[in-house]
């Protein structure tokens, strides 16, 4: 059983806090779309969900007369770079294995390229099932941060997400045995 599971990461009131700001239903999709991800490139499905549910959780809110501003957004926005702090912060006080939410925390840090030169970076497995997943999910103009999920249906589905990693950690650990 892992140390720390996706549903206690979810209902973290400060995890909800970030969530609704950024979009749960973006949140919660981006996390199932790294599982699968994950397990095609061969990355750790635990630590790919995990930074896929928080890689939005540094997000700052853009808005012009009330109205959401994607330019002034693009220009200033540094939202994986808070994003990965804030993400490090929690796990650690969740209780999160130091080294993995390192990994974690470096995955959110790197799951957009906006802010630096393109083709700069070399991802991991972990870092590309996190960013693919994120994309994977998007819609022109940000729309993805828009789409509504009720909290009882989100939290279905981190529930049913949890389920699946530990029957796979599971029947890793019984296929090497
Ligand atoms: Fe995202």
């Amino acid at each position: 059983m892992r140390e720390v599971t996706l549903e206690r990461i979810f209902t973290n009131p400060i995890v909800q806090k970030y969530l609704k700001r950024s979009g749960m239903a973006h949140a919660v999709k981006v996390a199932n779309y790294a599982y699968d991800y994950a397990v095609s490139l061969g990355a750790d499905i635990d630590l790919a969900t995990k930074a896929a549910l928080l890689h939005d959780v540094g997000h700052y809110t853009w808005y012009r007369d009330g109205v959401w501003d994607y330019d002034l957004y693009r220009e200033n926005d540094i939202h994986a770079i808070k994003g990965a702090a804030r993400a490090h912060k929690l796990l650690i006080h969740l209780g999160e294995d130091r080294q993995k939410a390192k990994e974690i925390s470096v995955a959110v840090l790197l799951h957009t390229d906006s802010y630096l030169p393109e083709g700069m970076l070399e991802l991991t497995p972990l870092q590309k099932a996190v960013k693919f997943a994120d994309e994977a999910d998007e819609e022109q103009g940000g729309k993805h941060h828009y789409k509504q999920m009720d909290y009882e249906q989100a939290l279905s589905m981190i529930r049913h997400l949890d389920n699946k990693i530990d029957r796979n950690a599971y029947a890793g650990e019984s296929h090497l045995a």
